[in-house]
């Protein structure tokens, strides 16, 4: 199948290319972002293969399903850039990758808290320039430290073993409990325990009208004194001028995010050259106790593999015509 691939990067190219050796589907690579204005690109193709800051919206569809798209498949697990809905209603079958390395989100999530809590990212740049003071730099003993995690589902369960064993004492909170959690002798807990107690704060649930701005103004004035906050979930799951007026306050000891509300102008491209009209983020990135990343828990070679081979497969069920396992049915949101 002739398939336009949005947003495209070297490194989806090398593992589609690798995952499809004897070129089954013929795939379009496109830099460009997938919206109304570039859906015309797609022309000629039966699918086009989207990412998570890709515009599906209903105008977009309308565009796609005028130049004879027929199908949708995402390589990503969230489909909340989707008008599932208007897809349904137009005939355009949508297709996701539900999980591909829970392993390599957990891991950077791991890696976020390790780097900002020994101030590596500082050091790092410091001793490059040659300057070799300490100043600055303490850090904590993870082992006897509280550890909420919100969201023990796939990448959450890992991050809560992890942290476990590092000898932390981790309590957790979810709307449903994972055994993988409890049999290590981990307790679920409310979420104003996991507030007031935890000296690390892990966000792993997806974003919902329920989790939108789960660390609000209130949630932060009721913080432990000196907690850090990671997000490796959905940006949206804080509210980030809240955060900020944590930080400033002393209340948040430090923040480490690879996720961010308004990430989508912003993340996958390299904008050094470019004014940040951001101020919100611009701010953020002042702080000495902020960490960034952008948006890249899942790069893992297993990560992309993965994506590739389970997108191949969705269009495989879609070219032959058989149910496809990974579809995007409205009713599941
Ligand atoms: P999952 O579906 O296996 O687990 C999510 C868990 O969150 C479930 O146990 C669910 O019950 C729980 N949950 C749902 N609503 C909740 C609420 N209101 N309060 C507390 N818990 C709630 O999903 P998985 O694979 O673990 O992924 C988690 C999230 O990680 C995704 O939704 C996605 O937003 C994010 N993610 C980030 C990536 C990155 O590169 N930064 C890559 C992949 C996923």
């Amino acid at each position: 199948m002739r398939v336009a691939m949005y947003s495209s990067k070297p490194y989806d190219e090398t593992s589609f290319a690798a995952a499809d050796p004897a070129g089954r589907h013929d795939v379009l690579y496109l830099e460009e972002r997938l919206r109304p204005t570039t859906a015309p690109l797609a022309s000629g193709t039966r699918a086009v293969c989207a990412f998570v800051n890709d515009v599906v919206d209903a105008e977009t569809l309308d565009v796609l399903a005028s130049v004879g798209v027929r199908h949708v498949a995402l390589r990503c697990a969230g489909f909340n850039n989707v008008d599932v809905a208007a897809a349904a209603g137009l005939g355009i079958d949508v297709v996701r990758v539900p999980a591909y390395s829970p392993n390599a989100v957990a891991e950077h999530t791991i890696a976020l808290v390790l780097a900002l809590n020994r101030r590596l990212h500082r050091a790092y740049a410091r001793v490059r320039d040659g300057n070799f003071s300490l100043d600055g730099l303490v850090g904590f003993d993870l082992a006897g430290k509280t550890v909420g995690v919100i969201g023990t589902g796939r990448i959450g369960a890992l991050v809560a073993r992890l942290m476990w064993h590092f000898r932390c004492d981790v309590i957790a909170h979810d709307v449903y409990e994972n055994p993988k959690v409890t049999e290590l002798g981990m307790r679920y807990v409310s979420l104003d325990e996991i507030w007031e107690r935890s000296d690390i704060v892990s966000l792993n649930c997806p974003l919902t009208a329920e989790t939108y701005h789960l660390v609000s103004h209130d949630v932060v004035a009721r913080l432990k004194p000196g907690v850090m906050l990671v997000n490796t979930g959905r940006g949206a799951l804080v509210d980030t001028v809240a955060v900020i007026e944590g930080l400033k306050s002393g209340r948040i000891g430090s923040v480490a995010l690879d996720v961010y509300e308004e990430e989508a102008p912003l993340f996958f491209e390299d904008r050094s050259s470019e004014v940040l009209t951001d101020d919100v983020f611009a701010r953020l990135l002042t702080f000495p106790n902020v960490l960034v990343t952008a948006h890249q828990a899942f790069l893992t070679n297993e990560a992309l593999a993965a994506i590739a081979e389970t997108t191949l497969a969705n269009l495989d069920d879609l070219e032959d015509g058989r149910a496809c396992a990974n579809a995007v049915v409205p009713d599941v949101r």
